[in-house]
């Protein structure tokens, strides 16, 4: 007969929604070797019926489930939380029935990150879906906003490049210290474009340039500044350019920005804020690169100061980790009370 261990945590039941997309494949990835959850479903509209492993070839063998394509009600009623994987927009159309029923969602697109239904208007240039819902959302970035996201009905989880940009201007903000509009170049591997092939993300056309886009003008600044002034440092805006680099996996992100303090002592204060963060390296005797935590959810930083008193602080992440999957296991071993690093704790490839 079988027997129940019952100390044992009966296991988190989870749904991903946009399953065969790269967020998704990664959800799996690392869900599916999770200790505490159960992958009950993974939704796709186009792949219905189709084996996990054929889609996601690194996980043939690991899953008996195939891509199915269940009601929201079947969802709300064999899932404890769902996590989507879906472009903005359709994420929220798809998530908002679910979160009526009250079901714990995370979401990975910047359906809910915004608190402004008018900023996002402005950002994604569509009006909000459920305006009504936005009060409700956490923005789900750990290393500020741990408590909240434990007891949070619908968490939003922060893009890939804002990941990047907070978590590179994070203890600086927090010490009240930035000012200005900070000045950011940061550099992106083609999988944060998605599975699916654009001319601008087309191997041939971007595997051997550095391509600027969005210049002034992406999508992600507005939820890293509501996150800087959350910390306490509101910002005049953030001049951000974006560039496409012939890479899979990756950001690096090179932050120069103004600080209140031209004597304040960065190297210290990223050591000090993120002593009790697990994945954030602060690094003091090389600079962060993508190969030594691409794979990981590893995040590196290094912060100096100018010689003319302004933060110089250069960032490493994973888009598909930490930018996207990584963080929102992350914030879900925060909303079932397991340890923060359950299941995360494996370093970088290298080389
Ligand atoms: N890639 C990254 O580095 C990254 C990082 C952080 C956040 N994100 C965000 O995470 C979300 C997913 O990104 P991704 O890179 O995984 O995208 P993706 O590879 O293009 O996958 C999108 C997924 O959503 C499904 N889908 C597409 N249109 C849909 C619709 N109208 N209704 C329902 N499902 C739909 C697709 O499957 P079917 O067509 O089979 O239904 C697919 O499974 C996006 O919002 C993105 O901004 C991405």
């Amino acid at each position: 007969m079988e027997t129940v261990n019952p100390t044992e945590p009966t296991p988190t039941r989870i749904a991903i929604l946009g399953a065969t997309g790269y967020g998704g494949g990664e959800l799996l990835r690392l869900l599916l070797q999770h200790p505490r959850v159960d992958v009950v479903a993974a939704t796709s509209r186009s792949r219905e019926g189709m084996p996990v492993g054929h889609v996601h070839r690194n996980l043939h063998g690991w899953t008996d489930l195939a891509f199915s394509s269940p009601t929201a009600d079947w969802i709300a009623e064999n899932a404890d939380i769902a996590i989507g994987a879906m472009p903005h927009g359709a994420s929220a159309e798809t998530l908002a029935p679910l979160v009526d029923t009250g079901q714990r969602v995370i979401d990975l697109s910047g359906d809910f990150r915004l608190r402004d239904a008018r900023d996002y208007a402005h950002w994604y240039r569509r009006e909000h879906p459920r305006p009504d819902l936005l009060e409700h959302a956490v923005y789900g970035c750990p290393e500020l906003e741990g408590d909240t996201i434990a007891t949070a009905r619908l968490v939003a989880s922060p893009g890939c490049f804002a990941t990047a940009l907070n978590l590179a201007m994070l203890p600086a903000a927090a010490a009240g210290l930035l000012r200005g509009r900070p000045q950011v170049v940061a550099m992106t591997g083609s999988s944060g474009s998605g599975a699916e092939a654009r001319p601008t993300t087309h191997h041939p056309e971007r595997a051997a340039t550095l391509r600027p886009y969005k210049v002034l003008a992406h999508q992600h600044v507005p939820e890293v500044m509501q996150l800087l002034a959350d910390a306490g440092s509101p910002v005049d805006g953030i001049d951000f350019t974006p560039v496409s680099a012939p890479i899979v996996r990756g950001i690096l992100a090179i932050v120069s920005a103004e600080l209140a303090d031209p004597d304040a002592r960065p190297e210290d204060l990223y050591r000090e804020f993120y002593a009790e963060s697990p994945f954030v390296k602060v690094l003091d005797d090389r600079e962060p690169e993508v190969a030594s935590i691409a794979g990981s959810n590893y995040v590196e930083v290094r912060a100096r100061r100018t010689p003319d008193g302004r933060l110089h602080a250069v960032c490493a992440i994973d888009n598909l980790v930490k930018g996207a999957a990584g963080q929102a296991v992350q914030s879900l071993n925060r909303m079932i009370g397991a340890p923060e690093e359950l299941g995360l704790t494996w370093p970088g490839m290298w080389p």
